[in-house]
């Protein structure tokens, strides 16, 4: 009685992004927020780092799609970029991105900003689709294995 109840952390404090960033001034649009382009290229970039976690692959991106921008990011916003897997397929894996921004000084406070789905390819030394269960059977054996 009479103590203040403590909030539960939310899964967002737990979870580990693909990449973070803070947003600098080279990259605004005409209205003083960040290029959507710019987004666009961390989306890709954060779902190429994510599926090398899921199986040890060269991946290129065949596929971006449901790109949602739900809120504008700011100059000096702190932006995690989260990454899930939808569907993993025999070279493809389907990945989702939840893209979250960090403003002011309220640093336990994020907001998502925007989500999207990546569909990366697991290619051979040909850039031709390789199987990725392969490799994550390679990833088991040990760092030697290609
Ligand atoms: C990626 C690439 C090698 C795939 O070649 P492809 O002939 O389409 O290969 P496939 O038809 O065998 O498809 C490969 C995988 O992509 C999936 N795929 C293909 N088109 C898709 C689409 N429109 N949506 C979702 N998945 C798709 C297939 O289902 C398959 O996945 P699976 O094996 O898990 O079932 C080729 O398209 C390419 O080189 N694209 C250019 C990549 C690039 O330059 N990206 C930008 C810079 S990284």
């Amino acid at each position: 009685m009479g103590s203040k109840a403590k909030s539960t952390p939310s899964l967002s404090e737990f979870r580990e992004p693909a990449i973070r960033e803070v947003m600098m001034p080279r990259d605004v649009n005409p209205l003083g927020s960040i290029f959507g382009g710019h987004i666009l290229s961390l989306i890709d970039l954060a779902a190429g780092q994510y599926a090398r976690t899921v199986a040890p692959r060269k991946y290129v991106t065949k596929v971006m799609r449901e790109v949602v921008f739900i809120s504008p990011v700011n100059v000096g916003d702190i932006v995690s970029f989260y990454c899930s897997t939808k569907t993993l397929g025999t070279t493809s894996i389907t990945i989702v991105v939840d893209v979250e921004s960090v403003r002011g000084e309220d640093a336990l406070h994020s907001i998502k900003v925007t989500s999207a789905e990546v569909v990366m390819v697991a290619v051979d030394s040909n850039n031709r689709p390789t199987p990725i269960m392969a490799a994550r059977r390679g990833k088991a054996r040990g760092p030697s294995s290609k």
